[in-house]
């Protein structure tokens, strides 16, 4: 991500009041010692938002939103939280210049590794060894321009030839099989690829987060590409191929052509066609649409030629459909993909093609005539039925008369009884009203009701985090440790921690970022003082203590060795002591 350092981010919200900021989009008016206002993130008829000048972050009683200036722009202007930022220092007078250096993440030395990676990679292919990839990348119509910008790369014949270079540079062999570099067969340690051409996959923010490598020299035993599995960092379901590059021209654009493979996408923006991503496969699942909603432009599906594709299109164009994305639809003919046909036709044929995209509708209503002898009666009379029943869930006039009008000519049946056959079916409920937004109650017990309040502290001053590291520095539980870990990084990197800084610092962690902000928003308006903080400490110490005894107790019961049983029940006898 093109993340600049926090110490720039958190100069240029100590500049920026929230209030004044704020209110340079909607009224604020003064309650006490903060401010309220209609909240603009939902459907908000009373003031429910309130902002706090002291800790310079608002929260929503209604809907449960909460956040510091930069969040509240970055939703307001529906921009990234980066552009949000860039907006602030500009309305307070101040410069931001944005690095493209990584800063300051959990995940800095994985991403540190994946571009030492990319970068041997992308070497490989120019040196000797690299010869015949490349000409295999000509032969296919790619330049060298194309080559770089998609960070093209080879990984060698030698099954350890990464390995070496990783730890030679030091990187623990573990971290490396963690993030799916390297193997662990029966001990031994191997790349993971080789032989293959390899395509850089990124995040939705752009960092290298894993491959995708293809073979080059006719193999027919292996499969064709080889990705990355599933690590800590690279997760299939929730990336789309080119995202970081395609989503600002699309935003442009006001749409976004979706394609299969990645191989499409390389071939269409080195056509000039930028807002390309790629499924890399022909499934959707819910974080990638949700992905594509946030841009809010037209989804253009363009999938391939063929049988699964044209499935494919049918289910994602439902599915999107029903999240409210506008969609359109491009059948190819003659090749097998869009790349394929590119290579055929020129750009400017698919762009025709483009032009005359079907809306959805059009779509699914061609759809429906396939397969059905439409010179016969009875597929006449079903595939009239079908498109009724399709048009009963629309509500566009326009819409509804004109397929009216084209069917009565089409097939001569009078347009009375279409609109009477139409009026009864009960349209299916597929567009979503405007939903209320609902708080989610989770019913969380004491225990983790306080772990939150200890971690909201440690949100507020370099003592609170202090205090965790010496009396707790651990918790059970795996989001709240990631918090708290985060918090501990973030306090060793700067040196200092408010709850609106840290709120700018998990922007971009998607693991724990919501679960920070409900943190915030269940206890903002909390006191903080020490002697709280160890209230809730002993508290938790207490519970961690009586599991630690469950633990032992049971330990104990498993024991055969007389000795060891001794010393688990010392032990135990120890713990209790100091209870009280
Ligand atoms: N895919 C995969 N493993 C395979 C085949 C395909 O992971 N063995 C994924 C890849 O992400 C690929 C996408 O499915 O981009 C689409 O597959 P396909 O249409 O076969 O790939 P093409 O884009 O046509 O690749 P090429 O032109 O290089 O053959
Ligand atoms: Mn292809």
């Amino acid at each position: 991500m093109a993340l600049s350092s926090n110490n720039d981010i958190n100069a240029i919200r100590s500049k920026a009041d929230i209030v004044a900021i704020i209110s340079s989009y909607i009224p604020l008016s003064q309650r006490g010692k903060n401010y309220v206002c209609v909240c603009p993130f939902h459907d908000d008829h009373s003031p429910s938002m309130s902002v706090s000048p002291e800790k310079q972050i608002y929260k929503c009683f209604a809907c449960g939103k909460t956040g510091n200036v930069f969040t509240f722009v970055s939703e307001y202007e529906d921009v990234s939280f980066i552009d949000a930022v860039g907006i602030v220092a500009e309305k307070c007078g101040m410069e931001f210049k944005r690095s493209v250096k990584q800063e300051n993440t959990f995940f800095k030395t994985e991403y540190e590794i994946m571009n030492l990676t990319q970068k041997f990679f992308q070497n490989n292919l120019r040196t000797d060894a690299g010869k015949e990839a490349m000409k295999y990348l000509l032969d296919r119509g790619m330049d060298e321009k194309i080559i770089s910008e998609f960070g093209i790369g080879l990984s060698l014949d030698s099954n350890d030839s990464l390995l070496k270079l990783l730890t030679k540079k030091g990187y623990d062999e573990k971290l490396l099989i963690d993030i799916g570099l390297v193997n662990n067969m029966g001990g031994k340690f191997y790349d993971m690829f080789t032989r293959r051409i390899t395509f850089p996959l990124w995040d939705k923010d752009g960092n290298i987060v894993g491959f995708s490598a293809r073979v080059y020299r006719g193999e027919k035993d292996v499969s064709k590409y080889m990705n990355s599995r599933e690590t800590k960092i690279f997760k299939k379901g929730e990336t789309l191929y080119n995202y970081h590059n395609a989503k600002d021209v699309a935003k442009r654009e006001k749409k976004i052509i979706l394609v299969e493979g990645f191989m499409d996408a390389i071939r269409l923006s080195c056509s000039g066609i930028k807002n390309v991503v790629a499924l890399q496969g022909t499934a959707m699942t819910k974080e990638q649409i949700e992905l594509l909603k946030k841009l809010r432009v037209e989804v253009v599906l363009c999938l391939d030629n063929d049988n699964a594709g044209l499935i494919a299109t049918l289910n994602n164009g439902e599915e999107l459909e029903k999240n409210n994305v506008p969609i359109s639809v491009i059948r190819l003919s003659g090749e097998k993909d869009p790349d394929e046909y590119i290579v055929a036709n020129g750009k400017e044929a698919f762009i025709d093609n483009l032009n005359h995209a079907l809306t959805y509708f059009e779509f699914k209503m061609n759809y429906l005539k396939q397969n059905k002898d439409l010179s016969k009666v009875e597929d006449q009379s079903d595939y009239i039925k079908e498109v009724l029943s399709n048009l009963a869930a629309k509500d566009d006039l326009i819409l509804r008369e004109v397929t009216l009008n084209n069917l009565s000519k089409e097939y001569n049946v009078d347009i009375s009884v279409l609109k009477t056959q139409l009026d009864s079916i009960k349209p299916v409920q597929t567009k979503v009203v405007r939903e209320e937004p609902v708080l989610e109650v989770v019913k969380k017990d004491a225990y983790m009701k306080t772990v939150e309040k200890i971690l909201y502290f440690m949100m507020n001053g370099l003592e609170y985090v202090e205090e965790y590291k010496n009396k707790l520095g651990y918790f059970a539980d795996g989001i709240c440790r990631e918090i708290a870990n985060e918090i501990v990084y973030y306090t060793e990197a700067n040196n200092d921690i408010s709850v609106a800084d840290f709120i700018s610092y998990v922007s971009d962690k998607d693991s724990i970022r919501d679960r920070v902000m409900e943190i915030v928003n269940a206890s903002a308006n909390d006191e903080v003082s020490i002697e709280i903080m160890d209230d809730y400490i002993q508290a938790i110490t207490k519970v961690m203590k009586r599991n630690e005894i469950k633990r032992l107790k049971l330990l104990m019961k498993n024991e055969m060795d007389i000795d060891k049983k001794m010393k688990i029940a010392m032990q135990i006898a120890e713990l209790k002591k100091e209870d009280v």
